[in-house]
């Protein structure tokens, strides 16, 4: 690992994995954090590292080949790691279009381009060889799996069943990537994480949204009956498991990650509320979302078993540590909750029905 192509490194665990890379891993000469700026993207997450000599940012679109491949030429990857994405599944269901777009035709181009770039014979269809030590590593999601009922646990080889818009361009993506390897031979992983929580998240989703209207003793709509169950880590846990599928992962090997930390959300939602002294009474809720998956859980028994890699943080720990994180840092808060978020607050909220 020299030269890293970071992609959404402005995003939540984008910016997480910088940091986390920059202090973890030595091996790193350059790190390009490449990424668009959406409403998700926010420079100020890396204000503390803008003048480190091993960064360099440039705001860009992954769907730009001219860029991309510009950018391979003059920065010579060798380890491309793509978390640029829309990432919300409330805003996938409104606005589908954008998510395939990104989430499909952007990996695609990235794909691409690495592999005109690493091949040792570009022109040859038939050629399987690549530069030593190159590696693409696709950040996926457990909702590709789609929903669980009861009890289970999704594996790696569970069949994907993506029921929403942002989890089906996710589930295209994992698809396009697993072509790649298995017709040009690209040196690729993908990593299937499960719900993250820590500093920096945007409060468009649920664990920050509740922090922010708890504290201004807003409403706190949980949609349908809440007891909606999703498996959560803490976002430097996911960073180390990708820093660990990067340097010991097998090539063209899938990589489920999960905390063994099944939450249902309205336990989650009565835990900030205690944490922040703030009443129950708050709770309201509203119409459940279209197609709502009831449960995910993962079973993370081949990164532990294969590569030695585990979670760091207990629930308990992480969540303190975020609510925290989010009262200390109310300026970064409200900057984001200014403007357009109001918009979208008001269009996806107070439309939102009260359950009837
Ligand atoms: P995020 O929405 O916080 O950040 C996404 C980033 O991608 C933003 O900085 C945005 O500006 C950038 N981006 C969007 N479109 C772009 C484009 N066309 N070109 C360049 N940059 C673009 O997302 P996140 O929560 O940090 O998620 C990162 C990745 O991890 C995503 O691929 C997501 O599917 C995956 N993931 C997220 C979670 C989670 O709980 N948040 C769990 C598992 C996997
Ligand atoms: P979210 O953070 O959007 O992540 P995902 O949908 O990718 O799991 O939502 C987590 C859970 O919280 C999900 O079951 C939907 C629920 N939720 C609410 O009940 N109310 C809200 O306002 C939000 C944003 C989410």
């Amino acid at each position: 690992m020299k030269n890293i192509l970071v992609t959404g490194g402005a995003g939540f665990i984008g910016s997480n994995f910088i940091h986390y890379m920059l202090e973890q891993e030595e091996d790193v000469s350059l790190l390009i954090n490449l990424d668009l700026l959406t409403y998700a993207g926010n420079l100020e997450n890396l204000k503390d590292i803008e003048n480190d000599t091993r960064y360099r940012f440039i705001k860009g679109d992954i769907r730009d080949k001219a860029l991309v491949e510009n950018l391979f030429q003059q920065y010579d990857f060798d380890t491309v790691v793509h978390f640029a994405a829309e990432s919300h599944v409330d805003r996938s269901i409104v606005e589908p279009e954008i998510f395939l777009t990104t989430n499909i035709v952007g990996t695609q181009t990235l794909l691409d381009a690495a592999k005109r770039h690493w091949k040792l014979e570009p022109g040859n269809k038939y050629s399987r060889e690549y530069r030593q030590g190159v590696r693409y590593l696709q950040v996926s999601t457990d909702e590709v799996y789609g929903a669980l009922g009861k009890t289970g646990m999704f594996t790696e080889r569970t069949p994907l069943s993506p029921n929403s818009p942002y989890s089906a361009s996710k589930a295209s993506a994992d698809m396009v990537v697993r072509a790649y390897h298995e017709t040009y031979g690209m040196p690729v992983n993908i990593t299937r994480c499960s719900n993250n929580y820590g500093p920096y998240q945007f409060p468009e989703k649920l664990i920050p949204l509740m922090i922010h209207n708890a504290c201004h003793d807003l409403a706190l709509p949980v949609y349908g009956d809440g007891m909606q169950i999703r498996d959560w880590l803490h976002v430097k846990d996911h960073c180390s498991a990708i820093h660990t599928v990067l340097t010991k992962g097998k090539i063209g090997e899938v990589y489920n990650i999960g905390g063994n930390n099944e939450k249902a959300n309205l336990e989650i939602v009565r835990l900030i509320l205690a944490e922040l002294g703030k009443p129950e009474s708050l709770i309201t809720y509203v119409k459940d979302r279209p197609g709502h998956d009831r449960r995910y859980a993962i079973d993370n028994a081949k990164i532990t078993a294969q590569l030695g890699w585990k979670p760091l943080y207990t629930f308990e720990d992480g969540i303190h540590e975020t609510i925290q994180w989010y009262l200390g840092h109310t300026d970064w808060v409200e900057r984001i909750t200014s403007g357009d978020y109001q918009n979208y607050y008001r269009n996806m909220y107070d439309k939102a029905e009260p359950l009837a």
